[in-house]
């Protein structure tokens, strides 16, 4: 078991301390769609203002670089005092930085908005840098990105993973050695995303139940009457999976029929013209039976597609796994938008923050900003 290098090794009352969140949740207006990747950092801020360290926050939002993290600090403002740093660039950074109280909080804009954090720009990193004396990563979800204030932080300062971070790896190993009956649901759209999860878990989980519209490209493989259905064009290698015993499809499914209608359908009684929308009742039945006897359940990614409103599905296994006896470790975007929703946070024992970051996690167990604070651990030991 290696040792992760955490804060509560440091002395740090009164030293300025770089917190990379990822903050990069729903904007609505000025309002946050919803906040769980926020709430999730508050056990590393309270403990670093506990310490009296001086907390400067780091976090991109949005996807086109431009997306502003204030109403993010102005959601921050009804629980904390907090400052914001509109420019990072500018002499005026440095002098707030350098003004700030003991267990103070500031929060710099959005990352991405200046190229060089996408590009790993090593002198970008070393500006980020020069706001701290220590670093911690707690953006597991965006630690999948080799970006300045992932991976070139730490090259700079001594480094650790905050509480969130850790949590994140303590939950999602489960899955990388787990006790069985081991269940993992995956759902979505993209095989090609999916694909190295369907493969390493083929082996290591007793049943894989693909859903969502990636169990379209496995009926399409086997010459099955899809309609039109959505598939993802491209070669993926999908046939060594269909002998694998652990692998399983739906046997029925919600349909959008000809005239636009849902109906559910037996898979070998889909028509030309119906497009496949949803997981059907017997599925979700046998699913059920399925996650009772487990003694651990892994899902990632919708069973429908919920953004035609086709979202029954998902939230018939949202219950299911409410109701398991087995350790319930989720996680995904739509499924954290979902689970808001439906008002269900405290009911499954770990949803995870991550997206992309969760599924390269479960792949192997790495992610560059876990290499980037290893690496650091080991040549500050030399
Ligand atoms: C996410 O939402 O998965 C992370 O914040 C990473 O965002 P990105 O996919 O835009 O890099």
């Amino acid at each position: 078991m290696k040792i992760l290098p955490s804060p509560k090794e440091w002395n740090i009352k009164g030293k300025r301390v770089i917190l990379r969140a990822d903050w990069n949740v729903p904007v609505e207006g000025n309002k946050l769609g919803e906040d769980y990747r926020i709430r999730r950092s508050f056990a590393t801020i309270d403990y670093l203002r506990k310490k009296k360290a001086r907390i400067i926050v780091m976090s991109h939002i949005g996807k086109d670089g431009r997306s502003s993290l204030r109403p993010v600090v102005e959601y921050l403002e009804k629980r904390m005092a907090v400052g914001f740093v509109p420019d990072f660039r500018s002499e005026e950074a440095h002098g707030i930085v350098r003004d700030m109280k003991e267990g103070s909080v500031v929060v710099f804009e959005n990352l991405r908005q200046d190229s060089r954090e996408e590009k790993n720009d090593p002198a970008f990193a070393k500006l980020l840098a020069s706001f701290g004396d220590y670093y911690i990563n707690d953006a597991f979800s965006a630690s999948h990105r080799a970006h300045a204030s992932i991976v070139g932080i730490p090259k700079l300062l001594p480094s650790a993973f905050g509480f969130l971070f850790l949590d994140e790896i303590k939950h999602l190993s489960l899955a990388l050695k787990p006790t069985h009956p081991f269940v993992f649901v995956v759902g979505g759209a993209k095989v090609s995303t999916k694909m190295p999860l369907m493969k390493k878990f083929a082996r290591l989980a007793d049943t894989v139940f693909v859903g969502g519209a990636l169990a379209n490209n496995f009926f399409k493989e086997e010459g099955m009457e899809v309609g039109k259905s959505f598939i993802e064009k491209g070669t993926f290698g999908l046939r060594p999976l269909f002998k694998k015993k652990s692998i399983i499809l739906p046997s029925d499914v919600v349909v959008r029929d000809s005239s636009g209608t849902p109906q559910t359908r037996e898979i070998s009684a889909i028509m030309k013209r119906d497009a496949i929308m949803d997981a059907g009742p017997s599925t979700l039945r046998a699913l059920g039976e399925k996650i009772a006897r487990a003694k651990l359940i892994v899902w990632n990614g919708p069973l429908g597609n919920y953004e035609a409103g086709f979202d029954a599905g998902t939230i018939t296994l949202l219950k299911l796994l409410a109701k398991a006896r087995g350790k319930t470790i989720l996680g995904g975007g739509d499924t954290i938008a979902l689970v808001d929703r439906l008002k269900m946070e405290g009911a499954f024992t770990f949803i995870s923050t991550g997206g992309g970051a969760m599924l390269d996690y479960l792949v192997d167990g790495k992610l560059d900003g876990i290499d980037a604070i290893m690496k650091k651990a080991r040549r500050s030991k030399k």
